[in-house]
């Protein structure tokens, strides 16, 4: 046994089944074939998925995890799955859906690769799943309008951004499903580049200490305003930023109503660089204010997502299930739901106690007695899963600093 990146890794055979070093790894109750990572090391030994002819990244096993869980929980809720992976590298999706998920009706894994495609069909027969899974090798736009309403459940898992694949994705979810997107494309997201963001998203980011929360925020908007054009309501259910990624599960549902009030939740967070005060306001196009009541001007993210980042109960359905699993990361899943869970009944925005402790000229308080002191003013308080420094409330901004300042230390 080797271990690598904490997996238990087999060495096979060599040079199957195109000529590709291939190793065995153990995710959740699934066994996968991928590229040995020793052939796709840079010179300091790290790692780069992207280098090796199939992709397969084992920092992904968290999200893969929690999409096991999720897709656990909606197939309860749907009935039965009816599941599409259309960007399946070597499958980890789609044989893990058709290996640890129950009520999954047929999954279709596709990838445009033809190395890739060989791959998933390895997998598929080693689990012994065929007779749930079809493997296909076309481009993901071209499977998803082939197969239109046919999926109420999406897996959008891409190099860097969702964004060109959501149109196609729209036009395959059933009438009501679940779409789940994965975003890589943080730079952008974040506002390190900002005209990234704008060309592939059509919206503004903002560099502030939650631009995180800002970037999930804008990756939602955009995924409902191209819904919006198929009739159809994308809500988020579970929102997590993880590593290197952020990643999105919508409850989907077709309706031109049920599409306008989710879109009623479109609008825009300006920030205030010197004080740290936010305004957030509702509306894709609604005037915004040009100045902070300190004075200094404003700076806009958006438009973006306002509303709830999560539907708790679905998340804890969720807890529940990863809680039931032996998932190698469970204990770290497990913390990283329940603060989902637990902040999706705040506002928009969260606040860093260094920022706050920076502008403010005073050590940070220890987070319980601020906490404490929230909560006895009578407003909401959570810890954040986007920073450990991080807390989000609704109390104003002057009780938020009156409080910062008085609290003991
Ligand atoms: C990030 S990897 C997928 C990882 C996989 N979902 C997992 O969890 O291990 C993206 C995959 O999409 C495939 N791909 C990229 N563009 C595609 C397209 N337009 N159509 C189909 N497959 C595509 C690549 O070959 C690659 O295998
Ligand atoms: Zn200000």
């Amino acid at each position: 046994m080797v271990l690598v990146e904490g997996h238990d890794l087999r060495r096979i055979g060599a040079n199957y089944p195109v000529g590709m070093k291939l190793i065995t790894v153990t995710e959740g109750q699934t066994r996968l074939e991928v590229p040995n990572p020793d052939e796709f090391r840079t010179k300091a030994g790290d790692y780069v998925p992207s280098l090796a002819e199939v992709f397969y990244n084992p920092r992904m096993e968290l999200n893969r995890d929690i999409s096991v869980s999720a897709a656990h929980v909606s197939a309860k809720r749907l009935g039965s799955l009816w599941a599409c992976d259309p960007l399946s590298g070597v499958g980890a999706r789609g044989v893990r859906y058709a290996m640890e998920v129950s009520g999954i009706s047929e999954i279709l894994a596709n990838d445009r690769s033809p190395r890739a495609a060989e791959l998933i069909s390895r997998n598929v027969e080693m689990n012994g799943v065929g007779n749930l899974v079809q493997v296909q090798k076309k481009d993901a736009n071209v499977i998803l309008h082939e197969n239109k309403g046919r999926f109420n459940f999406i897996d959008l898992d891409p190099f860097g951004s969702p964004a060109p694949f959501l149109e196609a994705a729209c036009a395959a979810i059933s009438r009501k499903g679940v779409l789940a997107a994965t975003a890589t494309d943080t730079a952008p997201l974040c506002g390190s580049q900002e005209l990234s963001c704008v060309r592939r998203y059509g919206a503004r980011p903002l560099k502030t200490e939650y631009c995180r929360e800002l970037g999930v925020r804008i990756l939602i908007g955009f995924a409902q305003r191209v819904a919006g054009k198929h009739d159809l309501a994308l809500v988020p259910i579970l929102s997590h930023a993880t590593q290197h990624y952020f990643r999105v599960c919508f409850s989907a549902e077709h309706g031109a109503k049920k599409s306008d009030e989710v879109l009623r939740n479109i609008g825009h967070v300006s920030h205030c660089f010197k004080c740290g005060r936010r305004v957030v306001s509702r509306g894709v196009a609604s005037v915004l204010p040009d100045f902070c009541k300190c004075g200094n001007g404003l700076s806009h993210a958006g438009p973006l997502w306002i509303g709830s980042l999560a539907d708790s109960d679905f998340v804890k359905d969720v807890i529940v299930d990863v809680a039931n699993r032996s998932f190698r990361l469970g204990f770290h899943e497990v913390s990283l739901l329940s603060l989902c869970a637990e902040e999706s009944a705040g506002p928009p925005t969260f606040y860093n106690v260094n920022e706050l402790s920076s502008t403010l000229k005073k050590p940070p308080p220890r987070m319980d007695i601020l906490e404490e002191k929230v909560e006895e003013a009578g407003f909401f308080f959570s810890r954040t899963h986007f920073s450990g420094s991080g807390f989000r409330t609704d109390a104003p901004f002057e009780e938020i600093e009156k409080t910062f300042i008085s609290v003991p230390r």
